[in-house]
């Protein structure tokens, strides 16, 4: 469904490049996270692809479409969920949905039923320049989805959002994935991308890492933990300890020598932990 190979993007058309030699598969009904701190280049990658910014160097086909060459039925299909919020300050949020469905030559849905989707149901009429940060996030979101897209681009959406929405989102995202559609998501959200996605890459400094399955991911890098509970001298501590390194496990034998131990856990090491190792770089 999304097929790029060798991808470059270089804002300052030199050989300084925000994204270099990436290449990618996304098969259809998949959802594949582009994962990675700031500044990585993933927005740079997205906004090639949607035709936002020149493709430089590199091929890339969409729904068998070359993004070079372009056409309505591609932009037809696809949908795009930015950061920022790019909607009509002064029209209301039924009004902009009503606007952008309009400059699609297919079937849309229905505005007031995303609306609800997302929860913004009771601020169909209100301007969207007086909605909260995360309404606009909401907004821009369901504009995403007004074409029916088949292959959906969302950039961040559940950053900033409190857990309620976030998970509402997520369920929407699902239950797309569910109707076929082939979803690239980018985040750095670790939670978000181990519970929805089928493969994430790893992206740092414009370069990809690793793109796998989470769950081959844990059990290719994962090393399981303890997470050790205990008093010492009156106050609650915790540890972190890894059952593969000598270390730990020396201290672990300590801790059950001389502390007071409360629980006991072993863990899987989360994808962030493992980004961290695969990258050493930290998701900020
Ligand atoms: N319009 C621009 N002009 C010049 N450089 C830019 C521009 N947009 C991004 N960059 C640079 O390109 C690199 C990649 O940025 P990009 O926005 O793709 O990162 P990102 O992974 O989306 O980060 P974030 O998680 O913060 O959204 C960064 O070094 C950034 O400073
Ligand atoms: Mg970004």
């Amino acid at each position: 469904m999304i097929r790029v190979s060798h991808l470059y993007h270089s804002y300052t058309n030199d050989d300084n490049y925000a994204v270099k030699d990436v290449s990618f598969e996304v098969e259809r009904g998949e959802i594949f996270g582009f994962l990675g701190p700031s500044g990585a280049g993933k927005s740079t990658t997205q906004k090639v692809l949607i035709g936002l910014l020149p493709l430089q160097q590199g091929e890339a086909i969409i729904n068998g479409v070359d993004i070079r060459k372009g056409s309505g039925a591609l932009l037809n299909s696809i949908g795009v969920s930015f950061e920022q919020a790019n909607v009509y300050k002064k029209l209301t949020g039924l009004e902009n949905l009503e606007f952008f469905a309009r400059m699609f030559d297919v079937p849309t849905e229905d505005p007031m039923k995303v609306l609800k989707m997302v929860g913004l149901e009771d601020a169909a009429h209100q301007r969207a320049g007086s909605y909260s940060r995360g309404m606009l996030q909401r907004l821009v979101f369901a504009r995403s989805m007004i074409n029916k897209p088949k292959i959906w681009f969302l950039d961040e959406p559940t950053a900033g959002l409190d857990p309620g929405t976030a998970s509402v989102i997520k369920d929407i995202i699902w239950s797309k994935k569910q109707e076929g559609t082939t979803i690239f998501l980018t985040t750095h959200n670790m939670f978000i991308a181990d519970e929805l996605c089928d493969r994430v890459a790893f992206i740092t400094d414009g370069a990809l890492n690793v793109i796998d399955s989470p769950r081959n991911l844990k059990l290719k890098y994962g090393q399981k933990f303890v997470r050790v509970e205990y008093i010492e001298n009156g106050q609650d501590r915790s540890e972190m300890l890894s059952l593969t390194s000598n270390e730990d496990r020396k201290r672990l034998a300590e801790l059950s020598a001389s502390a007071q131990i409360e629980t006991m856990h072993t863990q899987e090491a989360t994808l962030e932990q493992i980004f961290i190792r695969i990258t050493g770089k930290e998701l900020r």
